[in-house]
């Protein structure tokens, strides 16, 4: 009697649980009713066993443990499929919705088009040209004939057929007066190419050059334009300072530095201890580049510069190294803030 009890007691707990199914509250019901410590069935059975004939007790003792494991086993592993199901199914209606990773723009093309932007509001247009050019633009035409000493300055690097990966933005000058008379009003953003790898070179990198020819242009509208821009594009307290220098094409002729701003002018590797970062060559156009594209050199005067993108944004963002712009790597890029979702 005693232990048929005990197979009742079985059958109708696996029938409960079964009808249960995988929702938790009713789970938890059939283990309160049959396990639960004060009033479950189990403990009646238990308190049942105490009041058993002493040669009965054992039989029954060892039926009442199995039936005990039984249900401990089967109620865990109900509610355990319940929590599954119920992570599977939880549907939070007032979350907000997934968000796609969002990508940023490259500091360089933030830098480029800062430059555009403050060249447009001068009244310049923008213009572009080719990567892959010949000697003529490249070189000649900008009065550095084939055996020119400043040819070496600009390691470049030769495709076969005779063309080369420009390394200047400057032959996009010579396309524009080829096509165009003046008045020109002009800046070129592109990629240009050298044989050149350091804490400030890259072999591949960016320029925006500027080309500005009509009647009487001088040397004080170059000073005046490339002051103004770089005061705009940087901080209007920025130290910048015009720096003699030399280039075939544009005679006279004046490099731009402005304060190193990872030193701020102390002298840093950056700046290779000079407490100055070059940021752009400039001068005015040569006579012998306006009669290579047929512009009158004894009515039109004009100037061009050339600036080194790369550089800007280094300085913007404070980058220790010029070549971090291109390693492609996003953690980088995420790092300085620009937008960039995980
Ligand atoms: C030129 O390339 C001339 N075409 C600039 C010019 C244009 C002068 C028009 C006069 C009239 P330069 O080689 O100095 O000049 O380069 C110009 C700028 O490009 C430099 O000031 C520097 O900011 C940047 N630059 C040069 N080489 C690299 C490089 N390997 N990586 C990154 N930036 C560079
Ligand atoms: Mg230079």
């Amino acid at each position: 009697m005693a232990i048929e009890g005990l197979q009742q007691a079985r059958e109708e707990f696996e029938a409960v649980l079964a009808a249960a199914g995988s929702d938790a509250a009713r789970i938890e019901e059939v283990r309160v009713r049959f396990a639960g410590r004060r009033s479950g069935l189990l403990r009646d059975l238990e308190d049942h066993l105490k009041t058993l004939p002493r040669d009965e007790k054992p039989a029954y003792g060892k039926a009442l443990n199995e039936l005990k494991r039984l249900v401990e086993e089967r109620l865990a592993a109900a509610a355990e499929a319940a929590s599954k199901a119920a992570a599977g199914e939880r549907l939070d209606v007032t979350l907000p919705g997934r968000r796609p990773p969002v990508g940023s723009l490259h500091p360089v093309t933030l830098v480029r088009r800062e430059i555009e932007e403050i060249f447009l509001r001068m009244g310049y247009s923008v213009a572009d040209g080719p990567e892959v050019e010949d000697d003529w633009h490249n070189f000649e035409a900008l009065n550095m004939p084939p055996d020119h000493p400043a040819r070496d300055a600009q390691d470049t690097f030769y495709i076969p057929g005779g063309w080369l990966l420009r390394t200047h933005t400057s032959p996009v000058q010579i396309h524009t007066m080829e096509g165009q008379q003046p008045p020109i009003r002009v800046i070129i953003p592109g990629r240009v190419y050298r044989r050149d790898s350091d804490l400030r070179h890259s072999p591949m990198f960016h320029q925006v050059e500027g080309l500005v020819v009509d009647e009487g242009i001088t040397f004080g509208h170059l000073k005046a334009t490339l002051e103004a821009f770089v005061h705009v594009l940087f901080d209007p307290s920025l130290e910048v300072r015009f720096r003699p220098s030399f280039f075939p094409f544009t005679e006279p002729s004046a490099e731009v530095d402005i304060t190193c701003v990872l030193c701020l002018g102390k002298g840093c590797g950056m700046c290779s201890g000079s407490g100055w970062i070059e940021i752009l060559g400039s001068g005015m156009v040569d006579p012998r580049v306006f009669r290579a594209c047929g512009v009158d050199p004894a009515r039109y005067t004009g100037f061009a510069f050339g600036c080194g993108l790369d550089r800007v944004a280094v300085l913007k963002y404070r980058l220790p190294d010029l070549r971090m712009l291109f390693g492609g790597d996003e953690r980088f890029l995420r790092q300085l803030g620009l937008g960039v979702k995980a």
